[in-house]
């Protein structure tokens, strides 16, 4: 049982997670019906043998000799059928799979949008390893059962009715016999089941937890190497696979009950039929072919009960992964897209936030009483310790979550009611960390407008004065910035970010400045294109270099989420306040960041 979180023991039940399922994935219901007829005529086909086995026995051999004419009739007629099931067969498999491969799509591409559409509140660094494994090895478990098991079920399921039926019509008692020998195996299976279920719903915990401790061992790399942390590393990796491999034993213990389960089952049903078809046959009226076709029947009632056992072990786990992915869809998109979207007015943007709080979903309070008011055109510097909150800020500007309380107000109108379309248009956020995209710097340029040509974002570089530095790069314009751009040094990366911007054409633009020392030739490349991207907008730039709130309209002043200081640059350094002391030491540290 797993610790921690009550609604892993009450809600995880095999018909809740297929309820939930079948509303999460309406692709499941397209054709459904006409692919269960088809599944009918297969199961059909498996019974024409042991039909035939009565028909022949029953009707060729007579009292007066074998009727050799009957006979071929029969037998040539159950060819026919058998061949025509054998191609419905095939083209039921390959509808089925359709409709699997159809409702896989669906389901990544629900889950893949609806992790973009949760607000930034959602994305703490702990949960981005968990939502990939969600979109992978997740998903990756349905599609294994998707292959086989789900087909399996259909089929298996269909042939279990079937054959049910044709041995009701031949022999009600010796049916009720089969029935009650299997009867003790419901409720074996079902508690087997529901742990099983949780077992592996456990093992998906552990997977996406493996998951991340690998992730983060080959992202931190550099770190691991620089500070000899390869044993420690080393270890957790070992650990959390051990864990994987502990609990898919614990799964596996119970899958190693079904086959000698259903087996044992099955032969006794066997045997007991053909004892009681003997002993009482007559008196039930069951004719000598009707008991051996029945005989074969039984058989086909085991095959598909043994297969069912078989198919189990990989449904548990895709139930336990499509839970999982279920509830990655189940979280609630906080960020909700205006009913009547009211689009940004054109130019310079001005800024009012009004009584604005904050909070991630852990933690407490990030932001609180943020009141301001920026003209529009004005640019502000947000300045303040590591940790006040001034990228949250930024966050918020740019609508990437909403305030808990309060509200943003951008060119007049409340961000939560501005159309989408117009917010990407207009406002521009270059962030903190300067995140690219592994292909061309030209190409990650392009990315600043939908439909942008090379050309445009050439134009980009040369109004902001890049030209020499990207003809300084190995490939010029098409040198590849590698994984996260982390081909390219951080105050690259934000050059890059500033051109992707200016071909935006925003009019708000909010500059999260790098933390990273930036060398003086970067540093002076990259103030002069910020200079010239800031021309005619209204700029909220967070400061880490305090040249950039020297030369701004306005400089905002965080300390531990509140806005302390607000004012110009020389007024702030009169008042003696902390900015004043920020500026001191920044210019006690030769101009250094803090
Ligand atoms: N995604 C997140 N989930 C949870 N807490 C967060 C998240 N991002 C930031 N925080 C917390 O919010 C607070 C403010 O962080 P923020 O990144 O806004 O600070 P900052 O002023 O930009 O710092 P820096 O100068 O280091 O960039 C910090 O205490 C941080 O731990
Ligand atoms: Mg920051």
């Amino acid at each position: 049982m797993i610790e921690g979180d009550p609604r892993r023991i009450d809600g995880v039940s095999a018909l809740s997670v297929l309820r939930r399922g079948l509303a999460a994935s309406p692709e499941l219901r397209v054709g459904a019906g006409q692919t269960v007829l088809m599944a009918m005529s297969v199961a059909g086909g498996k019974l024409l043998v042991p039909l035939l086995i009565q028909a022949v026995m029953d009707l060729s051999i007579t009292a007066d000799g074998i009727r050799l004419g009957r006979a071929a009739v029969l037998c040539s007629s159950t060819v026919v059928l058998v061949v025509g099931s054998i191609f419905l067969g095939k083209v039921t498999y390959f509808r089925l799979v359709q409709t699997a491969e159809n409702v896989l799509l669906g389901l990544r591409v629900r889950t893949f949008e609806h992790i973009h559409k949760l607000s930034l509140a959602e994305h703490s660094s702990s949960r981005k390893g968990v939502l990939t494994a969600r979109v992978t090895s997740d998903v990756e478990t349905l599609t294994q059962f998707a292959q086989w098991g789900a087909v399996a079920w259909v089929i298996d399921s269909v042939q279990i009715v079937t054959v049910l039926i044709i041995m009701v019509v031949y022999s009600w008692q010796l049916t009720l016999v089969v029935l009650l020998l299997h009867l003790p195996l419901l409720p074996i299976f079902r508690w087997m089941q529901a742990r099983q279920l949780m077992a592996y719903e456990e093992l998906r915990t552990r997977v996406s937890d493996t998951m991340g401790v690998v992730s983060e061992s080959i992202h931190g790399v550099e770190v691991i190497r620089v500070h000899g942390h390869r044993e420690p590393m080393r270890r957790r990796v070992h650990q959390s696979i051990d864990a994987q491999f502990d609990q898919q034993m614990v799964a596996a213990r119970y899958f190693s009950l079904v086959l000698p389960l259903s087996d044992l089952f099955g032969v006794t049903a066997i045997a007991t039929v053909i004892g009681a078809g003997v002993w009482w046959g007559e008196a039930w009226g069951v004719s000598s072919g009707q008991l051996v076709a029945f005989i074969f029947l039984c058989n086909l009632l085991v095959t598909p009960i043994t297969s069912l056992g078989e198919v189990l072990d990989q449904t548990q786990t895709a139930l336990a992964g499509w839970w999982k992915i279920l509830d990655v869809l189940d979280t609630k998109v906080d960020l909700v897209d205006p009913s009547t979207p009211v689009p940004l007015p054109t130019g310079a943007l001005g800024v009012r936030v009004e009584g604005v709080e904050f909070c991630y979903r852990t933690g407490g309070l990030v932001l609180q009483g943020i009141d301001i008011d920026l003209s529009a055109g004005a640019s502000v510097a947000v300045v303040g310790e590591t940790g006040s909150g001034k990228t949250t800020f930024a966050r918020l500007l740019t609508r990437l979550a909403d305030p808990t309380s309060g509200q943003v107000l951008v060119g007049g109108v409340n961000l939560r009611d501005v159309s989408p379309a117009s917010r990407r248009r207009s406002i521009r956020m270059v962030p903190q960390d300067g995140f690219l995209f592994d292909t061309s710097v030209i190409d990650n340029i392009r990315y600043g407008r939908a439909g942008a040509s090379e050309e445009n974002a050439v134009a980009a570089i040369e109004a902001l004065g890049l030209t020499d530095w990207v003809g300084g790069l190995v490939d010029g314009i098409h040198t590849r910035v590698g994984e996260r751009g982390e081909g390219l040094s951080v105050g690259e990366r934000q050059l890059v970010a500033l051109a992707r911007a200016h071909l935006a054409d925003p009019g708000l633009l909010v500059l999260d400045e790098a933390t990273s020392a930036v060398d003086p030739e970067t540093e002076t490349t990259l103030e002069r294109a910020m200079e010239r991207l800031a021309a005619g907008r209204t700029t909220v730039s967070v400061a880490h270099r305090l040249s950039t709130a020297e030369r701004s309209d306005l400089v905002l002043v965080f300390d531990n989420g509140r806005i302390v200081e607000s004012g110009p640059h020389t007024q702030l350094v009169d008042q003696g306040g902390i900015y004043a002391g920020l500026h001191a030491s920044w210019l006690g540290g030769t101009r250094q960041m803090f």
